[in-house]
């Protein structure tokens, strides 16, 4: 059975990715800090799988800890890489936390691996790196824009750091995974997200507000360059994000295929504007959101959905689950945990 190491596997799409993982038969540890998690995660994964992962908490800044964790699990044959700080706006105002958080601890991991044989590595990109695209839908050809935050600026620099490092590290390949907008749970209620303070994504804000947490959701804007005036996203089931990362790492691990850096988009390849989003919420949990349309946010693209071609043909991947469905979990997984 291979092994494999999930850091932040604790989290919000590291814990769906566990999950699917165990479910194709793989070994996974788990390293996470618990920065933007809980341990009662491992109890949900368990409850999914019937396995409880190994879990070792461990702070990836610590280089020393890193380094004796790497001589423990010297059988690991690939990595998922989720670990890292992911607010845009705290970003802004704490760069070099985010700096520090997402490339320092890529750094110190590769440096563990580098030397390796044979090693697969998986990175949580964003659709972010592209900024505002000229082209609908946005294929992985692109051109990467100036990143709208330290957030993005990491993802992208992240994704440099890891061509350049296969380059030279012969047995390392690495695949880029660029998600879209990851919404809803797993079905089982048993694991889903968990936003630290108010959320500023779109889809936990709309549960929150239907079950009482919040009055009411600010649209932000309604005279975009859109059927609807509001902005469009490709919002991307969580579990069917996870069996991306499965089906990537497969690529690399149990296929001779051999590469040392691509990138894939991942998402449903369909873009629903903000009031979709609320309409299709009010239809499945069959109850009216309280909402207002209020300024842009600064920095909002219009509009960003993914050209899915290259993910669905190349990896043989395909998002099956629709916006309804994606809703209808998230606001399942709401009603279980308040
Ligand atoms: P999350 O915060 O739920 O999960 C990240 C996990 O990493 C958390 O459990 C946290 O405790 C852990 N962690 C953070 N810093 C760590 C450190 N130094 N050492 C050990 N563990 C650490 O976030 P998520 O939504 O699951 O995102 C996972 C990855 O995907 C991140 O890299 C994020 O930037 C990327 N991503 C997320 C989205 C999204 O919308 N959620 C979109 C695009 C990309
Ligand atoms: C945000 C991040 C982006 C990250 C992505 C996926 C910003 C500027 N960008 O993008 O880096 O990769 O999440 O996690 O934060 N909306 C409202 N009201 C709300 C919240 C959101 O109308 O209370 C709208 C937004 O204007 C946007 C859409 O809903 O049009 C989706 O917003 P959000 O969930 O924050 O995702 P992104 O804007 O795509």
């Amino acid at each position: 059975m291979k092994k494999i190491l999930v850091t932040g596997g604790l989290g919000y799409i590291g814990s769906h990715t566990v999950v699917e993982l165990q479910l194709a038969g793989f070994e996974v540890v788990i390293i996470d800090n618990l920065s933007n998690s809980s341990k009662d995660v491992l109890q949900g994964i368990e409850r999914i799988t019937g396995i409880m992962p190994v879990f070792e908490e461990l702070d990836l800044r610590d280089k020393q800890a890193t380094i004796t964790f790497f001589q423990k699990y010297d059988d690991i044959s690939g990595i998922i890489h989720f670990a890292a700080s992911k607010a845009v706006g705290e970003s802004v105002t704490n760069p070099l936390l985010y700096y520090e958080n997402n490339l320092s601890t890529l750094i110190t991991v590769l440096q563990q691996i580098q030397h390796k044989k044979d090693i697969s590595f998986i990175f949580s990109s964003s659709c972010t790196v592209y900024g505002q695209a000229e082209m609908m839908p946005i294929s992985e050809n692109a051109p990467i824009q100036q990143a709208f935050s330290p957030y993005g600026n990491t993802k992208q620099i992240g994704e440099e750091i890891l061509k350049d490092t296969a380059k030279i590290a012969k047995g390392l390949q690495v695949i880029s995974l660029r998600y879209f907008n990851p919404i809803g749970a797993h079905p089982s209620t048993e694991i889903g997200e968990l936003p630290d303070g108010v959320p500023q994504n779109l889809v936990p804000f709309i549960t929150q507000t239907a079950i009482g947490l919040r009055n009411e959701l600010s649209v932000f804007g309604n005279d975009y360059p859109t059927e609807d005036g509001t902005c469009i996203r490709d919002y991307i089931h969580v579990v069917d994000l996870a069996k991306a990362h499965v089906t990537a790492l497969k690529r690399l691990v149990d296929n001779a295929y051999k590469t040392s850096f691509e990138v894939f988009n991942i998402g449903t390849g369909k873009g629903s504007s903000v009031l979709e989003v609320i309409e299709s919420f009010e239809r499945v949990s069959k109850q009216q959101l309280n909402y207002k349309i209020v300024g842009k946010r600064e920095g909002d693209v219009i509009s960003a959905y993914a050209d899915t071609t290259k993910a669905n043909t190349i990896l043989g991947w395909k998002a099956t689950s629709t916006l309804d469905e994606a809703m209808l979990s998230a606001w399942k997984w709401e009603q279980k945990i308040r």
